[in-house]
């Protein structure tokens, strides 16, 4: 479709810059997999989850009742993206690991009523689902300009556009699937890529009752537990090993310690198991875990703490109805 306003098509009002070419995946992938899986305990980052299916598998997780953040970030959302409009009073938003942008767009409609929106830059792993919710917005926005960035959160952050007045968000509760150092870092390599007066939308889960917790990372249909063991799946078709997917069992117990939902596979049985594209042979004792991800869960004391140690000010705290998720909205002094 045409703009109206800006007389661009379809195709000029798309572009996708890829950094994770086949030789970075490989790369990347199989130097995570080398050093994780070599290790105790043996750990893999949740980065590899998301393939087309994995993509997949989540969204079907944000669909279940029992995984509630979903739609409590969009209820606070529905709320607030007038007041987040107002308080940024962005041209540009990116969106670092946008999946399938599906609650972007009551950011987008609140955006677009200002009159001033005009690009949004998502940015993720997944070049599938990038490139599927890219093609729907277009349809969806004929004023938008898209420029998607597909890359690694831990090297590409420096790829997104700088121009514009920027709003940047983190939502769906992302930033929690970092350990406290990754997340500091991160965190600061998002604050490098902002200017003085851009703003930071984060979305982050809240510490709840662990029954809760528990169940919506172990939902009653196996779907969490099948998008664990995709990581499993990634690995049999990208570096030709050999894992039975069955002989390992979804594990998720909140930590509270950590207070973060630690998320692991259990080898079912004493196995060997052989990544050919690597010459590399690994057992695993029966009951052994595979580290495959945290998730973890906050206060709001800590998340000022965070914004601030990285030169943000946290000025919006919103939360939903039920006090289980935040949205905070933070500017660059
Ligand atoms: N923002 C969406 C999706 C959250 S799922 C929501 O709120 O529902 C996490 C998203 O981050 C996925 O789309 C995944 O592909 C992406 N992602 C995970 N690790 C990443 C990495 N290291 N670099 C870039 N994107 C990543
Ligand atoms: C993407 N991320 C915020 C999800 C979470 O809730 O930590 C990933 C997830 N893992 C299991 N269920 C959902």
């Amino acid at each position: 479709m045409t703009s109206p306003i800006t007389g661009l098509n379809q195709e000029q009002r798309l572009h996708i810059d890829n950094h994770l070419d086949d030789g970075y995946f490989d790369r990347a992938l199989r130097s995570d997999v080398l050093a994780g899986l070599t290790k105790t305990p043996k750990q893999l980052p949740p980065k590899w989850f998301y393939d087309d299916r994995g993509s997949d598998l989540f969204d079907q997780i944000t669909r279940l009742t029992e995984y509630y953040p979903t739609e409590a970030e969009r209820s606070i959302l529905r709320t607030h993206a007038g007041d987040i409009a107002a308080a940024s009073g962005a041209d540009t938003l990116v969106e670092l690991g946008s999946g399938t942008a599906d609650k972007t767009r009551v950011l987008l409609d609140a955006l677009s009523k200002t009159g001033q929106l005009a690009r949004f830059v998502p940015f993720d792993v997944s070049e599938g689902i990038l490139r599927s919710s890219s093609a729907e917005l277009l349809d969806e926005y004929p004023d938008l300009t898209i420029s998607g960035v597909v890359g690694d959160f831990e090297n590409h952050l420096r790829e997104i556009p700088l121009a514009g007045a920027k709003l940047t968000a983190l939502l769906g509760g992302t930033v929690g699937n970092f350990d406290p150092e990754a997340r500091r870092a991160f965190l600061a390599d998002i604050v490098a890529g902002m200017k003085p007066g851009d703003s930071f939308l984060l979305g982050t889960d809240l510490v709840k009752d662990i029954d809760r917790l528990e169940l919506a990372y172990d939902d009653p249909y196996g779907i969490t537990a099948e998008f664990n063991k995709n990581v499993l799946h990634v690995l049999n078709a990208r570096v030709g090993a050999n894992f039975v997917v069955d002989d390992f069992e979804h594990y998720a117990k909140f930590d509270t310690e950590n207070e973060w939902i630690d998320i692991r596979l259990k080898s079912l049985v004493a196995q060997e198991v052989r990544l050919e594209e690597l010459d590399l042979d690994i057992s695993f004792a029966e009951g052994e875990f595979l580290h495959t991800e945290i998730s973890s869960k906050f206060r709001r004391e800590g998340i000022a703490a965070e914004v601030a140690e990285v030169g943000l000010e946290l000025t919006e705290w919103w939360t939903d109805e039920n006090d289980d998720y935040a949205l905070s909205l933070s500017v660059l002094k």
